[in-house]
């Protein structure tokens, strides 16, 4: 065996890409996913390597110190990719100390585990801490965010993830651990929880549902592809320098309704309705509290040293999302079970 590596949130939206890329890229690798399998962990998005002999899953909560120290008692990590979090700024909004919890407290389990099993080995081993463009607040009409961007978080997940982002610079500064941080920007794709705006739209379009779009549709983000993303997450892990940030984007910017008018495109001609009839959807509705005006990314920090870039353009990223969404209805139909629901209802229905 070559390396064990253990991936935080492995069974997530984009930790579900990064888990499928290692496990088929690095067959001499081990690789354990953590996970506590919170409403947006799905081992259906691992069905396919499930019985892989080089991977294995272990359920487990990061914000319990026992749980992580058992699991770095039982294996000897030699990289970490820690992607576990709660992701979504409409909930940091109505239940912020889930946010303080997961994404910050668990961070510092999984440092502090981490400072004392590597203690006298730190050369050989790396921990990759998975962060986001939102760290770095709303810019104007002009600009990017680069790796020299100061943080202005202005959301309780943004926040969240800024902190962690400082503990673990701080790790790195007084203990010396090895560590790597990439901020991304918005990533699309197969098996995103449909409580973020592409899922959801496509999931209310196909059932002719109204598409919530929140003020006037004019705040703008970078969309990247997530398997450019895993891509990205390989390379840094790999190449990248110790002590090092790298932001990722997709040099695609996109207006929210732009957006939305675009995938209604793809859906009425994937669905065979006539041109016009997803559109007809749209639905402004109020806005999102402290909503951030615009994210971009300068990636060029990572094209130049690492030689990335992302591979497609928006419009087959978004062609291939839907595809995926409509040939897999069972794994949205289990998703958009009870609880998920109840959180529509109680997101939308006074909007
Ligand atoms: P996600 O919500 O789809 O997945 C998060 C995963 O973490 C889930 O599998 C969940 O079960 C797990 N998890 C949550 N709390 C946990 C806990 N206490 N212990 C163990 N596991 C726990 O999120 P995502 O969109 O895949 O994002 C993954 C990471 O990438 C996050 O750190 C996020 O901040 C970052 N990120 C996301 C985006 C994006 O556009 N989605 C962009 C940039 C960065
Ligand atoms: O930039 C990276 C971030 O992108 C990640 O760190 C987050 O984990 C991820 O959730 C995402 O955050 P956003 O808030 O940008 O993503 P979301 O899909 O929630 O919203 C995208 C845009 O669409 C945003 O401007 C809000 C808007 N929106 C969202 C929803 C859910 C709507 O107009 N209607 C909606 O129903």
């Amino acid at each position: 065996m070559g390396k064990t590596i253990l991936i935080t949130g492995g069974a997530g939206f984009i930790g579900s890409h990064v888990v499928r890329l290692f496990v088929n890229k690095y067959p001499d690798y081990l690789i354990v996913n953590l996970d506590k399998l919170t409403y947006a962990g799905n081992l259906e998005n691992l069905a396919d390597i499930e019985h892989r002999p080089n991977y294995r899953f272990v359920k487990a909560d990061i914000t319990n110190l026992q749980q992580v120290n058992t699991l770095f008692h039982e294996y000897r990590f030699d990289g970490i990719i820690h992607l576990a979090a709660e992701s979504h700024v409409d909930r940091s909004i109505t239940h912020p100390l889930d946010f303080i919890q997961t994404n910050i407290v668990g961070t510092v389990n999984l440092l502090n585990s981490a400072k004392e099993k590597w203690q006298g080995h730190y050369h050989e081993k790396i921990f990759y801490h998975i962060s986001t463009d939102e760290v770095f607040g709303s810019l104007g009409k002009e600009g990017y965010f680069t790796e020299d961007t100061a943080y202005d978080p202005r959301s309780p997940y943004s926040a969240s993830k800024a902190s962690s982002d400082h503990l673990v610079r701080a790790y790195h500064n007084t203990y010396g651990l090895p560590v790597k941080i990439s901020n991304c920007s918005n990533n699309y794709g197969p098996n995103q929880f449909p409580e973020k705006l592409i899922p959801l739209a496509i999931n209310n379009i196909k059932n002719s549902q109204a598409i919530p779009v929140y003020g006037a549709g004019e705040n703008i983000r970078d969309w990247l592809y997530v398997e450019d993303h895993a891509k990205a997450i390989d390379v840094i892990f790999h190449q990248g320098k110790i002590g090092e940030t790298y932001t990722i984007g997709g040099n695609n910017e996109w207006k929210n309704i732009d957006l939305i008018r675009l995938l209604c495109r793809i859906m009425d001609e994937k669905l065979n309705r006539p041109v016009g009839t997803s559109e007809m959807l749209i639905t402004f509705v109020t806005d999102r509290a402290g909503h951030d005006l615009r994210y971009a990314i300068d990636a060029s920090k990572l094209k130049n040293e690492l030689d990335w870039s992302p591979s497609l353009t928006f419009e087959q990223g978004l062609v291939l999302t839907v595809d995926w969404y409509l040939a897999n209805e069972r794994w949205l139909r289990h998703v958009v079970n009870g609880d998920y629901e109840k959180y529509y209802e109680k997101q939308y229905q006074h909007r």
